[in-house]
């Protein structure tokens, strides 16, 4: 893909339904009594990937243009599969499925791509053995992971979680509602809360005091229809790009804007971003729409408790702070070795390819912005973020740049470049 430097990013636009919020709706849908409508449903490679692995433990999925519907088969109503179960490059799907394959009475084995295959898995396995679960994995680590149900009843456990995840909080949460017992989890910082406003939604007692979760065992879930809104982090690369493209401004319509998430407007408006919240909505989650305007960024530091509520934005607050004045330091964000790639590491190559000043630290990189960018062609390291932050970052460099591999971005937002043209950008 072949993108130009452009001089102004203008119009309205919906961004794909969240990631997060999508594979949560088909996991609890299909272990709830009766029948779930999702609108808005992210159909990104990894949510289907989700939904491929359910339809093969015998839960009816019916995927239409508009709307994903779910005839759970209730807590204990999932069937043996007839294959391994293929989690494809989603992160979300591995582990959370863990949860619940640990509270089924079969066996099953569970792998994914070659990312997925190097992504650390003893995170959710170390948690889910203290509750009783038996889980083999490569070094005990990798996938395949083989979940040997049968031979298991799970109890609830005390854990005090070792990294802010939202992925391992869920794995145990799901595990909770097949244990014996009460769960009860503490968070070093909060990570993002839709699996407890989910379960809650659906009539699970789990209640959340400061950095402590506890959740009791239902009996059933009861099915509610979800709707799931534009993805935070998919909107992000439009927030940024508004931002630093000069002549520019951006609506993007019904955003989820969970307090957990929002860590990437709080930072671009600390930067000095013109963003404006409109026309707010709460449901389960809340939304609003944001409006983004050409500013002036200048450098920051980005660290601490913000860093879950921004992790998957962090590529491409790297690219913001190559065009901000100043030096913007990151630091505390060591998760970002272990996702879908080294995404340290890959910012930091990329950027300077382009003429930026950036060096890799030890949890983070410290970029000093405002050097003069020129196009180049730009790695993605098979990683959907990486690709949409160096296409952003591709808007703003001198003449033109190349993304290469740029299908990737099909894993969270398919029509990426289309509403990228929609707005002017390629
Ligand atoms: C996610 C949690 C985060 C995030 C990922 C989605 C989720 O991962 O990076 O893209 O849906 O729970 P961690 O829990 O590993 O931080």
């Amino acid at each position: 893909m072949k993108i130009k430097q452009i001089n102004g990013l203008n119009g309205t636009i919906t961004v794909p339904g969240d990631k997060s919020i999508s594979h949560r709706a088909v996991m609890l849908g299909a272990i709830a009594k009766g029948t779930t409508h999702i609108t808005g449903f992210l159909m990104g490679e990894d949510c289907l990937s989700t939904i491929d692995c359910f339809r093969k433990m015998g839960v009816q999925i019916d995927v239409s243009d508009n709307e994903v519907v779910i005839h759970g088969v209730g807590l204990h109503g999932l069937k043996r599969p007839q294959e391994q179960l293929y989690t494809g490059n989603s992160g979300t799907t591995t582990r959370l499925l863990c949860g619940i394959l640990a509270g089924q009475d079969f066996d099953v084995t569970m792998t994914g791509d070659a990312s997925i295959q190097k992504r650390p898995m003893n995170r959710v396995i170390t948690p889910l053995s203290k509750m009783g679960a038996k889980i083999n994995g490569v070094d005990g680590n990798f996938c395949p992971l083989t979940l040997h149900g049968a031979d298991n009843k799970l109890h609830g456990i005390n854990y005090e979680l070792p990294v802010a995840s939202a992925q391992i909080k869920s794995a145990v949460l799901l595990a909770g509602l097949y244990a014996q017992g009460q769960t009860t989890i503490i968070e070093p910082a909060p990570s993002r809360d839709h699996t407890e406003r989910m379960l809650r939604a659906l009539g699970v007692d789990i209640k959340s005091q400061g950095r402590t979760i506890v959740l009791n065992p239902p009996k059933d879930l009861t099915a509610k229809n979800v709707n799931v809104p534009a993805d935070i982090s998919s909107a992000a690369f439009f927030l940024v790009a508004g931002a630093i493209i000069p002549n520019s401004e951006i609506t993007i319509k019904n955003v989820g804007v969970n307090p957990t998430r929002t860590g990437v407007i709080d930072v671009l408006k600390a930067m000095g971003a013109d963003i404006t919240e409109s026309n707010f909505k709460n449901d389960v989650e809340p939304t609003c729409d944001l409006t983004v305007r050409t500013s002036k960024l200048k450098g920051t530091i980005i660290g601490g408790k913000v860093i879950p509520r921004l992790i998957d934005e962090l590529p491409v607050l790297a690219v913001a702070a190559a065009f901000a004045e100043g030096q913007t330091i990151i630091k505390d964000a060591h998760e970002l070795k272990v996702k879908e790639s080294n995404r340290i590491a890959a910012m930091v190559t990329e950027l300077n390819r382009a003429g930026a000043d950036v060096k890799e630290t030890d949890d983070g990189m410290i970029i000093n912005g405002g050097k003069t960018l020129n196009g180049a062609i730009f790695e993605t390291y098979n990683d959907h973020r990486i690709a949409m932050s160096m296409a952003v970052c591709a808007l703003g460099c001198n003449g033109e740049s190349e993304i290469l591999n740029q299908d990737v971005v099909s894993i969270s937002y398919p029509d990426f470049f289309d509403t990228l043209q929609k707005l002017g950008g390629v």
